[in-house]
């Protein structure tokens, strides 16, 4: 007798739910992540609560996305991003395969969407970190199965859920908190900036004039707090801004595909290093925080980095988490947390070939 296959599915959400989560789970499944302002306030609740629950208990969730197959082309490099979209998807069951893609960017050989029509027939989600925003984009709009945004040159919608699931495990809470984001307003800026809009928080970014971020970001962000609570304030004066910050986060002056820029940037970047300095003007119980890689001494010195506020690793522990949620809920696998205890999967046997 073969194995029972339903042993090993996840419990699926029950379709006759109505709780907030379950009606996310069931609006999530399928999507797309092109972009942090893809998802509604009630989907990005559900999604840190599930990024919590499966922080809390990763075995409950360990067969979730069974023989699924994520494949994940690069057009640039990646530590935390490539290796914890490997170890989630491998640690739900699954498998990642991993193109390389910064010897050619994608479009090049073939269209962006003969490459979707493709890899949607292989496999159950695409997962895509490029220079032009548009790439993903489009690829999302021909494949069938989920696109996922692992950086663009706009927006890094998971690194932005990893920290804002950080700053819960902190704070409990982010709504009112007074989020201070100084340095360039790039990709990582927008998403955070998006974020906080959706859940409530008090955004202040200060950035050297001519490097804010993009106003199409900043318009979507006040459309989001419009309906949401919270604020958004943009500034050019990094003291100012991080008076009595809750959380003070930097990124590197220049990102990856700006680096003709690095000279002219750095005399510009310097009054907004993160220094022992600029936190003591902060709360007292404030954070320090980074997507990494950082550039030390440059956009935020080693004391800062290593210090006592600093809780960088605990953001990049969290990509791990934060990205099994976003697979769980775009795969269709996700579980209410009340439901969400698995069986053990049955011992596989070999079906005797006649
Ligand atoms: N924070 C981040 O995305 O790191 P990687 O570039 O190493 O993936
Ligand atoms: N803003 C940086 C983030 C790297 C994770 C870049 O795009 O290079």
């Amino acid at each position: 007798m073969a194995a029972n296959a339903s042993l090993l599915k996840p419990v699926p959400y029950s379709s006759t739910a109505t709780g907030p989560f379950a009606l996310a789970a069931k609006s999530l499944a399928g999507n797309d992540l092109c972009s942090i302002a893809d998802l509604s306030a009630g989907e990005i609740a559900a999604l840190l609560k599930l990024a919590h629950a499966v922080k809390a208990r990763p075995r409950d969730y360990r067969y979730a996305l069974d023989a699924k197959q994520l494949i994940m082309f690069f057009e640039k490099a990646s530590l935390r991003t490539r290796l914890t979209f490997e170890t989630a998807i491998n640690t739900l069951g699954g498998n990642a395969i991993f193109v390389d893609q910064t010897q050619s960017p994608l479009g090049e050989r073939e269209s962006l969407g003969d490459i979707s029509r493709n890899v949607e027939r292989w496999s159950d989600g695409i997962v895509l970190r490029t220079y032009a925003h548009e790439t993903i984009t489009e690829m999302a709009q021909y494949a069938a199965v989920p696109v996922i945004n692992a950086l663009s040159d706009l927006e890094h919608p998971c690194q932005a859920l990893a920290d804002f699931m950080t700053l819960e495990e902190r704070f409990g809470t982010v709504r009112g908190l007074k989020f201070v984001y100084v340095g360039d307003g790039n990709n990582v800026c927008h998403s955070l900036m998006l974020t906080a809009a959706l859940l409530g928080a008090n955004c202040v970014v200060a950035t050297p004039k001519g490097y804010g971020p993009k106003a199409e970001i900043v318009a979507k962000a006040n459309a989001i707090l419009g309906d949401i609570g919270g604020s958004l304030t943009l500034m050019q004066d990094a003291q100012a801004a991080v008076t009595g910050a809750d959380a003070i986060y930097t990124d590197v002056c220049t990102s990856m595909g700006f680096e003709h820029e690095a000279t002219k940037r750095a005399p510009l970047f310097k009054p907004y290093q993160v220094n022992e300095a600029l936190m003591a003007r902060a709360a007292q119980h404030a954070v320090f925080m980074h997507c990494l890689p950082a550039h030390r001494n440059a956009e935020v010195t080693d004391q800062v980095l290593d210090g006592p506020q600093s809780i960088v690793f605990d953001q990049a522990e969290n990509r791990m988490h934060a990205q099994k949620a976003i697979l769980l809920m775009l795969l269709g696998a996700a579980v209410t947390p009340e439901r969400r205890k698995l069986p053990k999967p049955a011992r596989r046997r070999a079906v005797a070939l006649q």
